[in-house]
């Protein structure tokens, strides 16, 4: 019973606040640098603050630096320079045993959609909770619930091999949201689909958004960009800008010198 689902749900966890406190943004990057080459920084003095519940572009030219960002969050890379806060906590300062807590208050959705092709849809989704130790009636509540929000409902047993391009995508949506993260993260997640695909994807995200999970969503896709007038984000040179207003100008700008 220790690690079942509703342990999960009622366990102090640093995302989870009290009512009554004022909210602190859920994400604050803080002056952060990063380096992979000593001379050029691919980051640069990055300032960004995102409130529970945004959705937020991130934008910019092929090796920006969005992925980078990205992966910044989720501790795939340290950064050089300044600290991430996560829920007020400092993601770098995190111990062994709170690694945990912020793994399973992240999702994360990629490009290449990183599915298992031989395994099926629910031993795909599944895994994010069986490494949270979930019971199996919980884990089979959890993933069901998960394949009816992506739109792949009742489809448990088949093998994501056979999936076509999107649905493997939506199995992976599912499987980084079967937790119930606080923020979910997207590098690119059309970048492999047929532009209407890439519409119902960008859809289910604002949906998953609507129902209360903050969104990074990075994208260089200026056609999903203009169909959604969510806040923007945009990396060039090394630096973050907001550009909700300037999208129009920066887009011209950029198409002009591609
Ligand atoms: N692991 C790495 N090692 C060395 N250089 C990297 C690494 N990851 C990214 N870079 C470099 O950082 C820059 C930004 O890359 P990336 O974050 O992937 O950009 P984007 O996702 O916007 O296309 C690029 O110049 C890239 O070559
Ligand atoms: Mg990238």
């Amino acid at each position: 019973m220790g690690s079942d689902d509703s342990s999960i749900r009622n366990m102090p966890s640093f995302v989870r606040q009290r009512s009554g406190q004022p909210q602190k943004p859920l994400l604050v990057l803080e002056d952060v640098y990063k380096y992979f080459r000593r001379d050029i920084p691919t980051l640069r003095g990055v300032n960004l603050s995102v409130e529970r519940g945004e959705f937020v572009f991130v934008t910019g030219p092929s090796g920006a630096g969005k992925s980078t960002l990205l992966q910044l969050v989720y501790r795939a890379h340290d950064v050089d320079g300044g600290r991430i806060l996560f829920s007020g906590r400092d993601i770098s300062r995190l111990t062994d045993r709170s690694i945990p807590f912020l793994r399973r208050n992240l999702g994360i959705v990629f490009q290449d959609f990183k599915v298992v092709p031989h395994w099926t849809v629910f031993e795909n989704v599944s895994v994010s909770l069986e490494i949270l130790g979930t019971s199996q009636k919980l884990m089979r509540s959890r993933v069901g619930e998960a394949l009816d929000r992506v739109g792949l409902a009742g489809r448990g047993n088949e093998r994501v091999g056979h999936l076509s391009g999107g649905e493997q995508q939506r199995v992976a949506i599912a499987r980084a949201i079967v937790t119930d993260p606080a923020l979910l993260l997207a590098d690119e997640p059309t970048g492999n689909l047929d532009p209407a695909l890439a519409i119902d994807i960008l859809t289910l995200f604002e949906e998953i958004n609507e129902a209360g999970t903050t969104v990074i969503f990075a994208t260089h896709d200026h056609s999903l960009l203009s169909s959604s007038p969510h806040r923007l984000i945009v990396i060039d040179e090394g630096r973050v800008y907001e550009a909700t207003r300037g999208l129009r100008a920066w887009s011209a700008r950029t198409q002009m010198s591609a």
